[in-house]
């Protein structure tokens, strides 16, 4: 009898269709917080590659092989219905790669360019991405068809995505550090882009610093609705979820009481690592 009963949950368990969000490290929980917000029955796989992080100083190839081939072997583990690339940096280059390797649909975050020119009163926009995201062609591009009429500022950070990490492990965010790194913008510009998913876990702390008169903005809710969208379109019911979400990282984690401690409050079982790729 209890072998059975053991069998069944076995079954119950494997048949857990799980959308995968992806990221170099825990920035792309700021889009898991949408997207859960959005749609709290459906189950979570959430993977870091924190042994490449970060990844706004990584070389083009190797970013495109590192995010290939972690989502590609947990897309062969686990069953996957989407994967969601909440990373602007990986998102802005390797989208094509994923696209024409999986057979599920790939959904990438990319800057906010074109609502924040909608929204912008001078036309002057502030982009606060990586190092990366801020040289790539397609940027450039998103600036040139949605918004030839703005100045669009823009600062790449590596400290700032390393802030948030830090936030996410209990630490206190460092208000001057961050009032240099937005030094450019202060005055300048009336809205502000968040192009990094690491940015918005320090939001209240960006806008504490640029004050009411700037607008900050990301792409996070639009992802989520995004989302929800192809789960529908695709038929899939979001079911009662009774399991944790699960989260792997590609290395041992920096601070991983820490961390755990967080993810545990946001839904997740203790820190898994993924499988070698
Ligand atoms: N969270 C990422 C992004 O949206 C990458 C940060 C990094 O690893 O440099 O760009």
């Amino acid at each position: 009898m209890r072998s059975i009963m053991t069998a069944k949950i076995m079954t119950k368990v494997i048949n857990v269709k799980s959308v995968l969000i992806f990221d170099s490290g825990v920035g792309g929980l700021s889009v898991y917080r949408e997207i859960t917000k959005m749609m709290p029955e459906q189950h979570v796989i959430y993977a870091f590659d924190n042994a490449a992080f970060p990844y706004g100083e990584l070389k083009d190839d190797l970013l495109v092989s590192r995010v290939t081939g972690m989502v590609s072997s947990i897309c062969a583990e686990h069953d996957i219905s989407l994967v969601v690339i909440a990373c602007n940096t990986a998102s802005t280059l390797v989208l094509p790669y994923l696209r024409d390797m999986l057979s599920i649909p790939v959904v990438g975050v990319v800057p906010a360019i074109k609502p924040a020119a909608v929204l912008s009163k001078t036309k002057n926009i502030g982009l606060l991405a990586t190092p990366a995201t801020i040289k790539r062609p397609y940027t450039f591009q998103l600036v040139n068809d949605f918004a030839p009429d703005c100045d669009v500022n823009m600062v790449g950070s590596t400290e700032l995505v390393q802030m948030g990490e830090s936030k996410l492990r209990g630490k206190l965010v460092n208000k001057s550090i961050l009032k240099d790194i937005l030094a450019p913008f202060i005055g300048q510009v009336d809205c502000i882009v968040l192009g990094c998913t690491h940015f918005p876990l320090l939001k209240e702390e960006i806008e504490e610093v640029v004050g009411k008169d700037c607008r900050v903005i990301d792409s996070g809710e639009a992802i989520a609705s995004r989302v929800a969208e192809l789960i529908k379109e695709e038929g899939q019911k979001a079911f009662f979820n009774k399991h944790k979400h699960r989260v792997f990282s590609s290395a041992p984690v920096k601070e991983e009481s820490a961390l755990n401690q967080e993810l545990s409050l946001l839904g997740f079982s203790p820190i898994e690592r993924a499988p070698t790729f």
